[in-house]
This record gives C-alpha cells, structure tokens and sequence, in this order.
C-alpha cells in the first residue's frame, strides 16, 4: 500500500480532488494507496473540512510558530515522516520549503501550479496571464525542486484564454482541469508509471498523450 500525505494551506479543492477519486477509483484495492493524512499550516484552511469529512486524519503545523523558516520545515518534516509516506503532495501548500526538506523527499514531492510552468510562477497566476495576453493557460504538476515552482513537469492540462475573461472566470476553468490532473499524476507516481530519474521524468506504461490534457 503506497502512502499519501497531502499539505494544503486553504480550501482545499485540490485535496478533495484526489480524496474523491480515490474514493471513486477505489485506489485502496486498484492501486494500491491511501491517503493517510492531511498537514495544513494554517488552522483555519477550510481544506481540513475535507480530510474530515472523508475520515483522513489531519494536523496543524502552523508555520508563525516556529523562530525561523528551517525550524518550520524541520517540524513539518517530522510530522510528515510520522506518516512514513511513499508520495507527498503540496495540494495548494502555500510555504516555499527549504533546500534541505527538499531534498529529504526527492523524487516522491509533487506540486500543482495553476500555470503552464515555466511561465507565471508565484501568486496571481490567472492575473500574469491576463496581462500577458496568452491565449492558452493552464496547470502543471511537476516533481519539486530548490527552485519556486520549479522542478521536472510531470503533466500539463491547458485551456483556452476567452476574450472577454476575468481572473475569476479563468481560475474556474483552470481548477476544473487541476482536478482533473493532479488525481492521475497522484496515481501515477503511485503506480510506478512516472519516476524522476537524473532530474527528468520517466514515463512507463502510459499512452503518449497521457501528460498533455489539452482542450
Ligand atoms: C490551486 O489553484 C493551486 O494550483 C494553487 O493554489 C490553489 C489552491 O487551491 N497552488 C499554487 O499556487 C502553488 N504555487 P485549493 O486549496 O482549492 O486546492
């Protein structure tokens, strides 16, 4: 049974995401994996709401009590290794994480970012596409690195940019593919289909178009 652990630092969509497939796809017999907690840094992320409706158990590590940014990753690292998990998630974790908790989970850390990485990293994703002009946005899940939002691209979803958006109206379509997408990629990298080897992914057994959701 392949472990999950998921971080989030608000609402929680994204968690609920995979905890619904999970639920669907019955991962518990197909794959097989679980998620078997939930690590938010605030105490008021709705996303907790979530975990416990569907019985994940869930903890709080919030990060303003900690002196210094080592000392939050390092409390945050021993309550995750609490769980002993095969895959971590950042599911809408909103700290950047230090070099050193980076590297303690290469290779089973991944993240999803509501762009077409590499462009727009960072906050107001759907606002730096709006000023940009693009005419495709989208989200990425990829394996974690030292770099903000950086790291090997395991999977991109795309979506038209309509004349007449918001940054409401493309964040909506934007999340709808982020459930789609981050579920699989969990999955995935459960399974063994998707590894990061000399800081590239490997893929097995998936068909070639498995990574773009385009459309
Ligand atoms: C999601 O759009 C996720 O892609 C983004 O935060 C949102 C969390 O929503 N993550 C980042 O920007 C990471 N750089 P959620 O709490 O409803 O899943």
């Amino acid at each position: 049974m392949k472990r999950i652990v998921c971080l989030i630092s608000g609402r929680g969509s994204n968690l609920e995401s995979i905890l619904r497939t999970a639920e669907a796809e019955r991962w518990e017999a197909e794959v097989p994996a679980r998620v078997v907690a939930v690590i938010s840094n605030r105490g008021d992320a709705a996303g907790l709401g979530h975990a416990a409706t569907r019985g994940v158990p869930a903890t709080v590590i919030e990060h303003q009590r900690f002196a210094s940014r080592e000392a939050f990753d390092a409390g945050l690292a021993a309550a995750i290794d609490a769980h002993a998990p095969d895959v971590v998630v950042l599911a809408g974790f909103m700290r950047v994480l230090g070099a050193s908790f980076v590297a303690r989970y290469t290779g089973r850390l991944i993240n999803i970012h509501p762009s077409l990485l590499p462009v727009f990293p960072g906050l107001a994703t759907h606002r730096q596409a709006l000023a940009a002009g693009v005419r495709v946005h989208g989200a990425t899940v990829h394996f974690v690195s030292n770099e903000v939002d950086g790291g090997a691209i395991i999977a991109q979803a795309a979506i038209g940019v309509l004349p007449d958006d918001s940054e409401e109206t493309l964040a909506a379509r934007v999340l709808q593919r982020e459930h789609m997408l981050l579920p699989r990629c969990v999955r995935w990298l459960c399974e063994g289909r998707i590894e990061l080897v000399n800081g590239r992914v490997a893929v097995r057994n998936l068909p070639p178009d498995a990574l773009a959701l385009v459309g």
